[in-house]
């Protein structure tokens, strides 16, 4: 078994009530200076926390974070305001763009590195103030992760910064947090946190380790997301997508995710799909394609779903990709590109700009050439 580097954040809080428990940490924490970036939908949820800091005499800012998923543009606008304020913790509570932001505004406030300089992997020099994140989706696992994603709008690309010093200190996962999550935004981001664990379970790098992360997550996550976008009240199927999404999160570090990712970004960089969303109409496609290259971990993938096992391993691998397609389905996620909104004339576009994110295509368990990018997309105007 080759070696391999788990880099987590050192305090996570999950559970029913975790918000409390941040207020508790924080107030022991040292930190005078907090600057929270916020979802505009995480507001009230708040109120009760910031009464307490102030109470603790600590200096309380907030951003709200009113955009869409993040550009460069966006960024450079919120560390900004940040660097006026100068705060020693910064605390993001949203989804993930939101924690994206955080993450990175944290590790560059006091850096002179540019942008430009710190995409691609490990090329932070460094973190000086805190992080602490709380998310308010159950989906792209950013609270535990060593990533950033932000569109680069000069060539519509999707670029991450990728470093250990984007692993929050602390993160407070509270399913009570997602409870007013409409049932849309519950299904994508749902279905990303559940590609996250099979991009990782049926990686090219997959781990022993990793897998058991992922392989949980994915019997959670496709068990009771459509409970959770069904009764978005529903607090148990709520803390299993929250658990199912940590677990995700926990596979991008070490392992990360491959083609769905790869070939969903230009979907995000172009037509501004939402992440999970665009994951999820391509996740049952590129599983379809990947399938050959390991039926035993697809079949693996389909138990844990709670496809009964069939009379061949292919046959309970292929049940499996169906339960995946009818989950996306059953929440209401559509089949087709046409239905929101791309044409089939920028297809080879899309797929230049798919084959250009070789960090993660390289992960794939089969090989992805232009040729099958471009299937995988044209399968989806079928
Ligand atoms: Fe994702």
């Amino acid at each position: 078994m080759r070696a391999i580097t788990l880099i987590q954040p050192p305090r996570i809080v999950f559970g029913v009530d975790s918000l409390k428990q941040f207020t508790t940490d924080f107030n022991k924490s040292g930190y005078k200076k907090a600057l929270f970036i916020i979802a505009r939908s995480a507001k009230k949820s708040l109120n009760q926390v910031f009464e307490n800091l102030l109470e603790q005499k600590v200096l309380v800012e907030v951003i709200e974070y009113t955009f869409r998923e993040p550009t460069f543009s966006n960024y450079e606008e919120i560390v900004n305001d940040a660097r006026s304020f100068n705060a020693d913790c910064i605390v993001g509570v949203g989804g993930g763009s939101v924690l994206d932001v955080a993450k990175l505004v944290a590790a560059m406030q006091h850096n002179s590195q540019k942008l430009e300089e710190v995409v691609g992997i490990n090329n932070l020099s460094g973190r000086s103030a805190g992080l602490i994140c709380l998310p308010t989706t159950s989906g792209t696992g950013a609270e535990v992760s060593p990533n950033s994603i932000l569109l680069d709008e000069t060539t519509q690309e999707k670029k991450g910064i990728i470093s250990p010093f984007l692993v929050p200190d602390a993160a407070y996962i509270d399913p009570l947090l997602t409870l007013s999550l409409p049932p849309k935004i519950t299904a994508e981001t749902g279905i990303d946190a559940l590609s996250h664990c099979i991009e990782a379970y049926t990686n090219k790098f997959s781990h022993p380790v990793v897998d058991e992360y992922a392989l949980k997550g994915i019997e959670l996550i496709a068990r009771n997301l459509h409970k959770a976008y069904i009764d978005g009240g529903d607090v148990e199927a709520r803390s299993a997508v929250a658990l199912g999404s940590m677990y995700g999160g926990l596979c991008l570090g070490p392992v990360n995710t491959a083609a769905v990712h790869a070939i969903s970004y230009p979907l995000g960089g172009k037509y501004h799909i939402p992440h999970g969303l665009a994951n999820a109409i391509l996740l049952p496609e590129v599983m379809d394609f990947n399938m050959p290259a390991n039926v035993h971990k697809h079949a693996k993938i389909a138990l844990a779903a709670g496809v009964e096992e069939k009379e061949t391993e292919k046959a309970t691998a292929g049940a499996g990709v169906e339960r995946i397609r009818e989950l996306a389905c059953s929440c209401g996620i559509p089949t087709k590109l046409t239905d929101i909104g791309v044409t089939k004339d920028s297809v080879d576009e899309l797929t230049g700009l798919a084959m250009k994110v070789t960090r993660l295509l390289k992960n794939n368990p089969r090989e992805v050439t232009y040729e099958d990018a471009r299937n995988i997309y044209l399968r989806l105007f079928e």
